[in-house]
């Protein structure tokens, strides 16, 4: 890509929450608006159905393992994935009220107290080998669900999470898989998701990989980053409710037509770069089509998918109307046995640990030939109210 004169700014430019500017390289992963997602140059499609440690080893090392490598590389992440009890004891002493995004945060930082290496490379590599642990043990503790975990990383890094998750009820052979791909699919999306960002920007500011994620967590907790998946379930569930499994696609689309005019949310559609459907979420809704299709969640995902576009197109301002990843993530899930809308955020989190933590990796100790990115620092115009700036 030609890098040289690439932006003009704007009056219209400011107070957009920087949209588009151009601030950086991302060695991991790029979202064409039309294309979606791309990792090392490969589109998502073609590596979804890999093997998590395939992916993460590309993520990581900026090319595909061979077989050997990738033996030496799932090795290594088991060495690595061991969390101590004191750090199980600390986070079961978290308080239980509160998203439970809180309490991943606060494991984050608890867990960088107790084992943070002060060193961005080592501590990449261990966060996402120990991730998945403490992702199960907060879910564990918040839920109430029995605390006990027993950490078997020979068993794979998604199976040892969805073995160490003590669900009621689980369903492995469902679970596992769908696991798998949500986890791949949410590994990295860029260099300016906002979660992304703001990890990379603390750990400018030379704090360590832990603190940095923790805030990056938070930074994913709000509705209209990472919790949106959460709210996008509940709306499937309440449409659900309100117009049972057998709706038809006129009912869906009158629907929303009546939400929008009493100037209520639709979820899970638009996206801040993306210009067609999110190519995530296609991969979700083949998935569930093949494998849940008689889902009642599933069956009214799939009628919002045609009814979105058709509704929110009919208004010219909105320059993306087809659904995004989170339209149908959580559906996924809850329809391979995981039906607890408030960990989606979670799962999302456990994921994007992988990319968040590589690019600050990149950014502290690569680039700039290995000087690192300065701390990040934008201007702002001093003014009392927008409207008398001149
Ligand atoms: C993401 O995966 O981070 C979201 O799609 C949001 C984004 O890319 O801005």
């Amino acid at each position: 890509m030609d890098t040289d004169a690439l932006f003009t700014i704007t009056r219209e430019n400011l107070d957009t929450g920087l949209r588009g500017y151009p601030v950086g390289y991302c060695t991991t992963s790029a979202v064409d608006p039309n294309r979606g997602l791309f990792y090392i140059g490969r589109p998502i499609v073609d590596l979804a159905y890999k093997e998590p440690e395939e992916v993460i080893y590309l993520l990581y090392y900026g090319k595909e393992a061979s077989s050997e490598e990738l033996k030496a590389f799932k090795k290594e992440l088991h060495g690595r994935s061991h969390i101590s009890q004191g750090l199980i004891k600390h986070i079961q002493a978290l308080p239980r009220s509160g998203h439970p995004m809180k309490l991943f945060a606060s494991a984050l930082l608890l867990a960088g107290m107790l084992e943070s290496k002060n060193d961005y490379r080592e501590d990449c590599l261990n966060l996402i080998a120990r991730i998945p642990a403490i992702a199960a043990v907060v879910i564990n503790h918040h839920a109430g669900f029995k605390p006990e975990v027993e950490s078997k990383p020979e068993l794979g890094y998604m199976e040892n999470f969805v073995q160490m998750l003590n669900i009621p009820k689980k369903n492995e052979k469902d679970l596992v898989p769908v696991m798998k791909l949500f986890n791949i699919l949410h590994y990295d999306h860029g260099g300016g998701n906002l979660s992304t960002f703001v990890g990379k920007s603390v750990a400018s500011g030379l704090e360590d990989m832990y603190g940095s994620m923790a805030s990056a967590i938070l930074a994913l907790s709000g509705p209209r980053h990472g919790r949106a998946n959460q709210d996008c379930l509940e709306f499937v569930e309440e449409i659900l409710q309100q117009v049972g499994e057998n709706a038809s696609i006129e009912q869906l689309e009158g629907l929303l037509r009546t939400k929008l005019a009493k100037n209520e949310l639709v979820f899970g559609f638009g996206h801040a770069v993306l210009r067609v459907e999110d190519p995530r979420a296609s991969i979700f809704y083949d998935l569930a089509n093949k494998r849940f299709s008689s889902h009642p969640l599933v069956k009214i995902a799939t009628l919002l998918r045609q009814a979105g576009p058709k509704v929110l197109g009919e208004n010219p301002k909105i320059s993306n109307p087809y659904p995004n990843v989170d339209a149908i993530s959580g559906v996924v899930v809850h329809a391979a046995g995981f039906a607890f809308p408030e960990y989606i955020a979670v799962l999302f989190g456990m994921a994007r640990v992988v990319g968040i933590a590589r690019q600050i990796v990149y950014e502290r100790l690569e680039a700039r030939s290995g000087k690192g990115t300065p701390i990040v620092r934008p201007k702002y115009f001093y003014a009392l109210d927008e409207s008398l700036s001149g």
